[in-house]
Parts: C-alpha cells; sequence; structure tokens
C-alpha cells in the first residue's frame, strides 16, 4: 500500500492507476471551481498525493522506473482531464441556467412608459409653428398685470362697459390676475420701436366656471405693426393660419364686431372643417351646429389711442391684432366636447394623445 515502506514498482502502479477514480469520487461532490482546484493541488500539486507517490521511485530497480514514470504520467493527464471537463459542465450548467432565467423569446416585449405633451401644449406648440413660419416672434407676459397694461392701454378706462364685460379678478395693489393676452402687445410695443410680429400665448383668468368656461384657460394673441400693416394682411394671416390649421379647404368668414382695442373690429369663423359647410352633411353637423362655420376668435386693426398709450405714431405705423381661445382650438382639433376633461389630468384622457 502507499505510503508503507517500500513497495514494488507494481504496488506503485497500481497506486497511481488508483488514484484518478478516487479522484473522480471526491470531484463529484463539488460545483465550485475554487473548490476544485484545491482538490486537484491535493492531488497533483507540491505535496499532492501523485507527487508524494514519485518519491517512492527512488527506491525501486531502475529498470523498472520508467514503467511507473508512465504510470504517473497518465494519472496526472487523467486528473487534469477530469478537472477540465468538469470546469466545462459547470460552465455550461451555469449558463443554461442563466439562459433559463433572462431570456424567454416568446415573451412579449416590455414597454417603456413615455411621458406625453399636454393636449393643449400640444395645440399651443402647433399655433406657434405656424405664425413662426409666417415670421411672427413668440413672447410671453406675466399672470399678475397691473390694470394699466390690462385695460386702459388697451382703450379701455375705468368706466368702459367693457371692464364690466371682462370678468376679471382683482388683486391687492391694483392688479389683476389678467383677463386676456392682450397685455403682451403692450408690453412689446412698450419694450421697443415697431416694428412688432409676434404672437403671445399663455393662461388667461375670469371669474367664469362651466361647461364651456373654465377660470382659467390659454389664448394666442397676435400682433402685426409696420409702416404699411393693412386688414388685407390680417385677413391673408388668418386664412393662411385656418388652412395649416384645419386644413387647405378652410375659408374664414368675418363678422363685424366691437373690442375696445381694434377698429374695425372683427370676429373670426373658420369654415367648418367636419361637414365643409356643405348640405346635406352641414345639417347635422354637431361641430358647426348647422351653421358650416366654427367661431375661433376675434381681431381687427389696432385702434389709434392703444398706439397712443405705447408712444408710437399712429402717423407712422398701422397693425392688426388678433386673439384666439386655445382651448376652443384644441377642442375642434380633437373632438372633445367638454371642455373641463382638459383639466381633470385624467390620465386615460390624457393618453390618447400623441406623445408630442
Ligand atoms: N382680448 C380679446 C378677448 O380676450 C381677444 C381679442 C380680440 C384680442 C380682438 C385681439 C383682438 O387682439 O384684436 O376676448
Amino acid at each position: 500500500m502507499a505510503g508503507q515502506g517500500p513497495q514494488s514498482a507494481q504496488e506503485l502502479v497500481r497506486s497511481f492507476e488508483a488514484l484518478p477514480a478516487e479522484f473522480a469520487r471526491e470531484l463529484a461532490e463539488l460545483a465550485s471551481e475554487q473548490e476544485i482546484r484545491l482538490l486537484q493541488a491535493r492531488y497533483l500539486g507540491k505535496k499532492g498525493r501523485a507527487t508524494e507517490l514519485m518519491k517512492s521511485l527512488g527506491s525501486i530497480p531502475q529498470s523498472d522506473r520508467p514503467g511507473v514514470g508512465l504510470a504517473a504520467n497518465q494519472t496526472r493527464e487523467a486528473i487534469s482531464r477530469l478537472v477540465e471537463a468538469r470546469l466545462a459542465e459547470l460552465a455550461q450548467a451555469e449558463l443554461a441556467a442563466d439562459l433559463a432565467r433572462a431570456v424567454d423569446v416568446t415573451l412579449p416585449g416590455r414597454r417603456r412608459r413615455r411621458g406625453g405633451l399636454h393636449p393643449l401644449t400640444l395645440v399651443r406648440l402647433e399655433i406657434e409653428r405656424i405664425f413662426q413660419g409666417m415670421g411672427f416672434e413668440v413672447r410671453t407676459g406675466p399672470w399678475l398685470e397691473s390694470e394699466w397694461n390690462n385695460f386702459d392701454a388697451l382703450n379701455t378706462p375705468a368706466d368702459h362697459p367693457a371692464r364690466d364685460m371682462q370678468d376679471t379678478f382683482f388683486v391687492e395693489g391694483g392688479q389683476v390676475l389678467r383677463s386676456h393676452t392682450s397685455p403682451v402687445q403692450i408690453r412689446t410695443m412698450l419694450a421697443g420701436p415697431p416694428p412688432v410680429k409676434i404672437i403671445a400665448p399663455g393662461d388667461v383668468f375670469r371669474r367664469d366656471d362651466d361647461a364651456t368656461h373654465t377660470p382659467m384657460f390659454p389664448q394666442c394673441e397676435g400682433l402685426h405693426v409696420d409702416a404699411a400693416v393693412s386688414f388685407e394682411d390680417l385677413k391673408a394671416t388668418l386664412i393662411t393660419f385656418v388652412q395649416r390649421f384645419f386644413g387647405p379647404e378652410t375659408h374664414i368668414r368675418l363678422r363685424p364686431s366691437f373690442f375696445p382695442f381694434t377698429e374695425p373690429s372683427a370676429e373670426v369663423d373658420a369654415s367648418c372643417f367636419a361637414c365643409l359647410g356643405q348640405p346635406p352633411e352641414r345639417a347635422t353637423c354637431r361641430l358647426c351646429k348647422g351653421t358650416g362655420w366654427i367661431e375661433i376668435g376675434g381681431a381687427g386693426m389696432v385702434h389709434p389711442n392703444v398706439f397712443k398709450a405705447v408712444g408710437y405714431d399712429k402717423y407712422d405705423v398701422t397693425g392688426f391684432a388678433f386673439g384666439m381661445g386655445v382651448s376652443r382650438m384644441a377642442m375642434l382639433r380633437y373632438g372633445v366636447a367638454d371642455l373641463r376633461l382638459f383639466y381633470e389630468n385624467d390620465l386615460r384622457f390624457l393618453r390618447q394623445f400623441p406623445a408630442g
């Protein structure tokens, strides 16, 4: 037996030949590379069992040594092969486990949740893009305004009936929550000389709250002032806008109206894009209620008193202005019947709009 005094060459060969099987039994218990390498060292390392056996080589006759050496080499090789095979087996098992865990190509993909823009924002951006395409710059102003910017400079003095028309939120210190975006006209003209070509989108406030009115709502103002801006320019601008927004077949209709800050003034209607104003569809059209026209805003030529308020010379310049309700445009664009849906933040509603 190994380790018991001098052995014969035969015994030594048998001892070597027994090692791989013994190694294999121990190896079968192990499942980590580290443990396997330690076991390998216990057989083949400097103080390993095969190495110990080799030390007996000196005590056997010279002529028997090659046979023993051969057995020793075969043993070392067999053990090394067992190690490699076992390690490969473990790596395979690990890979299989990974695959089973991570990839099931038959599952549907996991969608990433994308945020989206609010429909009122989508429509505002579209309005901005259309007017920017016609050379208008986008300007904004504060919600809290002076009464002068919101009314007086817009030819609406304290005793003017229009001041009752707009049910305004008055704030202490002579300020108001702006009741329209028209004060941005005033701010822009006060800030510099003509020409001016701007649109002013933004929220405005009125003491109103029902199915068709909310106390805060978005508007978009427009103003073009230059040496010879005409009513014709106003019409061309509005036609271009409605055709880009509602479709190339759209017309406009201007109805005489009154605004303190414009003269003459008009209500702006766009031809109904649902029935195209054509009978018989028109008769039952819910969008225009059978009229063939949809009201989209007000407009007119800038009143000389407005120029006076901002220090522009009414003999140097003329201009047109317009204002429209952005939520109204959004209702029309998306076929939304109740204005309040835009403000309730119900995700089932909001998720129906493109991400922007
Ligand atoms: N400021 C008006 C409103 O809020 C809308 C408006 C009408 C603006 C005519 C204009 C305009 O600039 O010319 O009802």
